[in-house]
């Protein structure tokens, strides 16, 4: 791209984070996304380490006001009047580990934090990078060990999640295969014959934001509301939910990116000169082996898992190539993986990557994560590829990527098939990762 178009670009994702900025933390997107949410404050900080590594080292703290007591780093931090209805939905008080003066949600989400951590460190003099590897170090620690201790419960290696929520893809396939099997309540299969489900227009706020067709349906939304209403009624009892019930999934994406973040957190703990406990670190290698699990040999795919039955749950999304995200897999693997991004029936589109594959009955091109490329997928991606040392399909993704923002603006979402923007505007994401593939 020519020098002063990457200026303006560059300047544009500057100017969208000074408006989400909300001293100390940063709005996914001011309407839409008014809280602090986990993984996206990750990927915010690693793009805003380039243009005030003081501010990304505060957004990560401040995403620490939401730690629970037992380790649990929630999915959103809940702030100002405006959360009232989202902290009456979640009601964290509910469990006793929830922080008393902070509402928050009561699941998590992608494991970004530990990457966020060391990359800010890269850019840091080595006295100040110690330094801040030993301020985060506790948080991570205890972070990882209640994803072992409370999502690993037969110590497999693999983390399961209790709602969708938690992957981070919301309304990714394999979730909604398995919640239409284990975690449909019959009302909402009554409304949804009856085709009543349009009634819920009326309560849904997303909606009032952004097209309905670039959301999540009414059925899906009704689902999750009521699949946390099942987590709230045990009071996030992780236990108590899994002894109940058969919706429990290991997924791949939230995997694949746990085996990075455990990587992290090794050349973390080392660089402070701290060593990791004994346990954690057994828990550790095994998962980087568990991920073999999901490999399905017939389809040449990597697959989430249900954690009751052991079945590999069918159904291919952009979480396919997170494997290679991992750093986790062998090369052969990772070569494989490479073929599908470059398969037209699979992954590769005009504007790629979509979420999930052209050919899926699933794919639609405007619909959240049902078809819809992604800037932080993308971005998982490119650094995938990057370390597998495919230089040339990293370097084509990230230009492909850097040319459709350029052309289309800081949006949450792309259509796949002709770049059109979707979602909210001035996505915080999307901005800060183009600083990180600007700069990098
Ligand atoms: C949506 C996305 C989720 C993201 C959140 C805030 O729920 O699915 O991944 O964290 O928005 O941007």
């Amino acid at each position: 791209m020519p020098g002063e178009e990457t200026t303006d670009l560059l300047e544009g994702a500057k100017e969208v984070l000074q408006v989400n900025d909300r001293g100390g933390w940063t709005v996914p997107a001011g309407r839409l996304y008014p809280h602090q949410w986990l993984w996206d404050s990750c990927f915010i900080a690693i793009g805003l380490r380039h243009i005030d590594i003081e501010r990304a080292q505060t957004e990560l703290r401040s995403l620490l006001r939401g730690q629970w007591a037992n380790g649990m780093l929630p999915n959103i931090v809940f702030t100002g009047e405006a959360a009232r209805r989202e902290t009456n939905l979640w009601r964290s008080w509910v469990n006793p580990y929830a922080p008393a003066d902070v509402n928050t949600s009561g699941v998590t989400q992608p494991p970004m934090l530990a990457e966020a951590v060391l990359k800010i460190g890269q850019l840091l003099k080595p006295p100040e990078r110690r330094s801040w590897y030993k301020e985060m170090l506790p948080a991570l620690i205890s972070y990882h060990e209640w994803l072992y201790a409370d999502r690993d419960p037969h110590q497999e290696g693999l983390i399961l999640l209790l709602h969708p929520y938690e992957s981070g893809l919301d309304n990714s396939p394999p979730w909604i295969s398995e919640l239409r099997k284990h975690s449909m309540p019959w009302w909402i299969s009554v409304i949804e014959r009856l085709k009543l489900d349009i009634a819920v227009n009326f309560v849904r706020t997303d909606t009032k934001h952004v097209s309905p067709g670039q959301r999540m349906s009414n059925v899906e939304a009704m689902a999750y509301w009521a699949a946390v209403r099942r987590l709230r009624r045990k009071a996030y009892n992780s236990e108590a939910l899994i002894s109940r019930s058969l919706f429990a999934v290991e997924d791949l994406a939230f995997n694949s990116i746990f085996i990075r973040a455990n990587n992290c957190l090794r050349v973390i703990a080392k660089t402070a000169g701290r060593q990791l406990p004994e346990t954690l670190a057994d828990s550790m290698s095994r998962t980087e082996k568990a991920l073999e699990q999901l490999w399905d040999e017939e389809s040449g795919l990597y697959f989430s898992r249900s954690f009751v039955s052991h079945k590999l749950v069918q159904e291919p999304t952009i979480a396919c190539l997170l494997p290679l995200y991992s750093g986790g897999i062998s090369r052969n693997r990772a070569q494989q993986l490479v073929g599908l991004l470059k398969r037209r029936s699979m992954f590769q589109a005009s504007w790629p990557v979509p979420s999930v594959p052209l050919s899926s009955p699933y794919f639609s091109p405007f619909k959240y994560w049902q078809g819809p490329s992604w800037v932080n997928t993308n971005w998982l991606i490119i650094e995938g590829l990057k370390n597998y040392g495919f230089t040339a399909e990293a370097k084509s993704l990230q230009d492909k990527t850097v040319k459709l923002i350029a052309k289309n603006g800081f949006y949450e979402y792309f259509n796949p098939l002709t770049g059109e923007p979707a979602g909210a505007p001035n996505f915080s994401w999307t901005a800060a990762l183009t600083i990180d593939f600007l700069k990098s």
